[in-house]
């Protein structure tokens, strides 16, 4: 296995990881986000046994002990497997998420206390990066869950949102929204719950210009009409799931 390294915005470097015996034969793709800064942050740690190959990639954009942050989607291996080996190589290096991961996992799991972010705080990474942490509650699944957004790109790093099948392009203008749609069919990994499509509406109203997805390409383009197309396709998951528990109740 290797570990590939694009540039999807200035200065933020998708890490893919492809792993053709999961869901073959499309396979499935694990990607970091590395935000270069002053105080460079890793979004995604990847799982614990791909430490090597994620630090060797780190290290082609920069030097792995001058990481800073340390932040993810929620707190599930492929997310944070390798967290604490993470906070072992890089002095300065911090943990940093929202009170759910902080207050239920993080505070105990973390081997160096983490920095808790409210909702819509935001870091300043220094030359011009920021990103903003942003709660999506069970969305697509885990009560922690949240994504992070960096403001000087519009780039929205949104964790297992559209996930899918297969090891495409770093980054693509096409269609997002439909392999996201049979993924979950395939998978059923989200939370359906009564506010996911609110959720994922509002992260529409950030207008991202990229969408980093953390199993697939990343996207360019109107970010905000993919996510409110996904919101969509989750309210009509909703309406169904409901539709079935009336019958079954009647
Ligand atoms: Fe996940
Ligand atoms: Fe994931």
């Amino acid at each position: 296995m290797k570990t590939q390294v694009d540039e999807i915005a200035v200065g933020i470097y998708r890490l893919s990881t492809f792993v053709p015996d999961i869901a073959p034969p499309a396979g499935f793709a694990f990607n970091q986000f590395l935000i270069l800064a002053d105080e460079p942050l890793l979004f995604h740690t990847g799982p614990r046994r791909m430490f090597p190959l994620v630090r060797e990639a780190v290290s082609r954009v920069l030097p792995p002990e001058r990481l800073r942050w340390i932040s993810f989607g929620h707190v599930e291996a492929d997310e944070c497997g390798s967290m604490n080996e993470w906070l072992g190589l890089a002095p300065h290096s911090q943990v940093a998420h929202g009170d759910t991961a902080c207050s239920v996992s993080l505070n105990d799991l973390a081997d160096r206390p983490p920095r808790l972010l409210r909702n819509g705080e935001s870091i300043e990474l220094g030359g011009g990066k920021r990103v903003r942490y942003i709660d999506t509650p069970h969305t697509p699944h885990a009560w922690e869950s949240g994504v992070m957004y960096e403001e000087s790109t519009g780039t929205l790093l949104c964790g297992d949102l559209f996930t899918q099948l297969g090891n495409g392009p770093a980054l693509i203008e096409g269609d997002i929204v439909g392999p996201a749609i049979a993924a979950e069919d395939l998978f059923r990994y989200s939370s359906l719950n009564p506010d996911m499509g609110r959720t994922i509406r509002s992260l529409a109203a950030l207008a991202p210009r990229r969408l980093a997805l953390m199993h697939g390409p990343s996207f360019a383009g109107d970010g905000g009409s993919a996510l409110r197309a996904l919101a969509e396709d989750y309210e009509r998951r909703a309406r169904r799931a409901e539709a079935m528990r009336q019958v079954a109740v009647a």
